[in-house]
């Protein structure tokens, strides 16, 4: 038998290999939900422009509402056969209602319904994850204001540059989120256009009304170009974008986790309950969430070049190519949600170490740009100057094995003869963070304001 929904030209059925490699259901059943919004709002449409009868349209409406039950009750049977989820439902409408069925495609296609379930689903996604993205900011701030004060050494090239403190470096990836957060916004506002009603590609000679179809489903407007609405996948390529740079974000603080957690840093530690273990080393606490975290990064960047790279190539407007977006948004944008959730349960869950943070923060001259300053503010020097008077002075330390504080006077003044033992003073991390008052700087009254001000706004 030819396909039901468009095989009137058919005589015979597709190959065996033909229907596995079209059908679509198996993945793009996750759009039911959408695909019935979409059209309840069309077929309500169609009845108000007198398209179709008031009483099909009813019809329509109770019987896609029952097929929507019926799907969330996880019982339909889906049918590979009918390809996509756009025709599974049809037919089961139709079952249900009979004819009038046949109705609700009037002046619409797959082409302008398939580009408005992703996007509507997409959207979803998009508001979803907002409250994700809001949590894990709230944790990260929670952590902030507790640890404002707590040292820990600041890395550059992952050496030891200047001590911050803990609350700062978990403030870095609250701006971070900050930004995500803004870029799926955007994305969000750009996509808010409705396809619905570009038929095929040339848009329908029926008297449809495409701003009631996209004002019902909660769109801003109707998409202007007929080619473009059925052409376009941008939204997903925008959305993925914004997945994918948050992805790094992710991945860099759970490899900071990760590194944290190691014996070596021992800056925090995991408890059980985000630890696992080994079947061979009984004394391994492994950080698998943030390994994972960083880890799927890699599909998700994949998802948004396969989509990149399935677009690229195609004429205007619609092409089957465009079945393969589906995948890899779906499977990209629910990473992203776990991750998140991962990583907002780590950072609740972590115990800081401040001692060997702090004992960290001293090391490696951490504060010789505190020695170089105020040579600059007590003795006049020139930044340059200070910075190689500096620099003979860690050279001396480093001969002798010791830290910065711990060289006599005498010895440093064999360096530079003007200084007192005022410098002392600066020389401690505590002092040093205190120190760095300018804005957006890591002193422990900055970083309480930003974390209040954070926990305020979020
Ligand atoms: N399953 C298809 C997709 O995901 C729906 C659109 C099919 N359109 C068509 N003209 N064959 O893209």
């Amino acid at each position: 038998m030819s396909n039901k929904m468009w095989g009137g030209r058919f005589a015979s059925p597709p190959a065996e290999i033909m229907e596995e490699i079209n059908a679509s259901i198996d993945f793009d059943r996750k759009l039911a939900a959408q695909d019935i919004a979409g059209s309840l709002a069309h077929v309500a449409m169609l009845a108000a422009q007198g398209i179709v009868a008031k009483s099909d349209a009813e019809a329509i409406a109770a019987g896609l509402n029952q097929v929507k039950g019926e799907i969330e009750a996880g019982g339909f049977a889906f049918s590979r056969a009918l390809e996509d989820i756009h025709m599974n439902v049809e037919q089961r409408l139709a079952d249900l209602v009979g004819p009038a069925a046949g109705r609700l495609h009037t002046a619409r296609s797959r082409n302008d319904q398939v580009a408005l379930d992703l996007k509507l689903w997409v959207r979803d996604a998009i508001d979803s994850l907002e409250a994700q993205f809001v949590a894990l900011q709230r944790a990260l701030a929670e952590r902030a204001l507790d640890c404002a004060t707590m040292v820990m050494p600041g890395f550059t090239h992952l050496q030891s540059a200047q001590p911050v403190t803990f609350g700062h470096h978990l403030l870095a990836y609250v701006e971070m989120l900050a930004r995500d957060r803004g870029r799926f916004a955007d994305a969000r506002a750009r996509l808010n256009e409705s396809p619905l009603g570009a038929a095929a590609l040339a848009g329908t000679s029926f008297p449809i009304d495409r701003h009631m179809t996209a004002k019902a489903l909660g769109f801003d407007r109707p998409t202007a170009n007929s080619i473009d609405s059925v052409a376009d996948r941008d939204f997903a390529l925008e959305t993925l974008a914004a997945t994918a740079i948050a992805a790094v974000h992710l991945s860099r603080l759970a490899e900071e986790i990760v590194l944290w957690t190691t014996p070596q840093f021992g800056f925090v530690r995991l408890s059980d309950a985000f630890s696992t273990g080994s079947s061979i080393m009984p004394q391994k606490r492994n950080p698998d969430a943030a390994e994972l975290a960083r880890g799927k990064s890699g599909r998700v960047f994949g998802a948004l070049l396969g989509l990149l790279t399935v677009m690229k190539g195609l004429p205007l407007a619609y092409a089957k190519d465009m079945q393969e977006d589906k995948e890899g948004v779906f499977d990209a944008l629910q990473t992203l949600s776990l991750c998140l959730a991962a990583m907002a349960g780590m950072i609740r869950d972590l115990t800081p170490d401040a001692k060997r943070m702090k004992a960290a923060a001293g090391a490696g001259y951490s504060t010789a740009t505190d020695l170089a300053d105020w040579l600059v503010g007590a003795l006049g020097l020139p930044f340059r100057e200070a910075h190689h008077v500096t620099g003979r002075i860690v050279a001396l330390a480093a001969e002798r094995g010791v830290g910065l504080e711990k060289l006599t006077l005498g010895e440093m003044r064999s360096v530079e003869p003007r200084i007192t033992d005022a410098v002392f003073a600066v020389l401690g991390v505590e002092r040093s963070v205190r120190s760095r008052t300018s804005f957006g700087g890591t002193a422990p009254a900055n970083v309480k304001k930003q974390a209040k001000a954070w926990l305020k706004r979020l």
